[in-house]
């Protein structure tokens, strides 16, 4: 377990390690764990500058009243989009390419619990969300995360921990059981992660679980209705089972900050330097600082038993294979 105090020593560090001017993007910034990490991050970096993607306007004013708050120093751009449409994202990041030529951390939360729906464009809505729109971010932007100074990451908080079984001819899910719905998702994702991290070993890519954080991740809008019985129980229980949003916030910016998690190819990018005794995180191929993470919310790593199943899904090629299909499904979309 990654102690709470080591957390806020190494953010507490972020202003002077770190170089000024850092450019961050959030998706899925307007509430929840999002939100509570970008407050906090923010509150962390000298002269920021942040983009944000969400839906909801009301909520971003919020969030920028917020923000000038906690660091008024900042720069900070909210970009409305629907990210279930793909066209969308290639706007939106069409849109920062034109006022930015580095990128130094992409922070991907935004996800949704509707199913059995399909976007416009034809994708099963809840894999457009929090599968392919993550994935088109990252592929659209990781040219310039590549070559940012300082940091480069990405961090997807998603149910890192839960891989098990994966479809890789169905990344949409359509035809996985409901009770796999979340194995299958958990691996596509950690595996598309270790697909783009080939493409760049300088970036370090997270994949994690952020533990009970009491969000509006369920908001009555087509959720099943066994979750939103699910939702209010939650709710009740959340003072006494949910981390706090100050410590999602403060664990959250401390995985896109801290060398713990560095990339392959170690250097400038790694992050807030680790004090002696502290020790780097084990990667998804079971070796130290390899670049790509599946992490707990407690700040580890899902550790030798997932690390032996990726190990095997690794040597039957479903990386490529996964890659191959995601790329697939997105230029049907995109055609691009
Ligand atoms: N909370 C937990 O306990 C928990 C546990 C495990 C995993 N997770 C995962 O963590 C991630 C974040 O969840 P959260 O709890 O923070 O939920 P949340 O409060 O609902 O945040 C989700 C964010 O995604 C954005 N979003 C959703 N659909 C979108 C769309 N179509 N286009 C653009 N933005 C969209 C929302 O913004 P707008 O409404 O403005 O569009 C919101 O900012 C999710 O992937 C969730 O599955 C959460």
């Amino acid at each position: 377990m990654v102690r709470l105090e080591d957390v806020l020593e190494s953010n507490s560090r972020i202003a002077s390690e770190l170089p000024p001017g850092l450019v961050a993007v959030f998706v899925g910034a307007t509430s929840g764990i999002g939100r509570a990490t970008l407050l906090r991050f923010a509150s962390h970096v000298t002269k920021p500058r942040i983009y944000f993607v969400g839906r909801s306007e009301v909520k971003a004013g919020q969030v920028l009243a917020e923000l000038n708050k906690v660091n008024p120093s900042g720069t900070y751009h909210f970009l409305k989009a629907d990210v279930g449409l793909l066209r969308n994202v290639d706007k939106v990041t069409e849109e920062i390419k034109a006022k930015e030529s580095r990128v130094n951390l992409l922070f991907l939360t935004n996800g949704t619990l509707i199913f059995g729906t399909k976007t416009e464009e034809g994708l099963h809505y809840a894999a457009a969300v929090s599968y392919y729109a993550r994935v088109r971010f990252i592929t659209n932007l990781l040219p310039l995360i590549k070559d940012a100074p300082g940091l480069r990451r990405v961090v997807s908080v998603f149910v890192a921990g839960k891989e098990g079984v994966v479809f890789p001819d169905d990344l949409q899910g359509n035809t996985v059981p409901f009770r796999q719905q979340i194995a299958h998702a958990a691996t596509m994702t950690t595996l598309s992660l270790e697909a783009a991290a080939r493409e760049a070993p300088q970036v370090s890519f997270i994949h994690n679980f952020p533990g009970r954080v009491s969000t509006d991740l369920i908001r009555g809008e087509g959720e099943a209705w066994f979750l939103r019985v699910m939702n209010v129980l939650f709710r009740i229980a959340s003072p006494l089972i949910c981390m706090s949003h100050e410590e999602c916030g403060q664990r959250h910016s401390f995985l896109a900050t801290s060398a713990m998690y560095s990339p392959a190819q170690s250097g400038d990018g790694d992050g807030v330097v680790l004090r002696s005794e502290q020790e780097k995180a084990r990667s998804i191929t079971g070796s130290v600082g390899a670049g790509v993470y599946s992490i707990l919310s407690d700040g580890q790593s899902v550790g030798p038993e997932i690390e032996h199943l990726l190990a095997k899904f690794r040597s039957d090629g479903y990386v490529e294979r996964i890659w191959a299909n995601t790329k697939a499904d997105i230029k049907q979309v995109t055609g691009s």
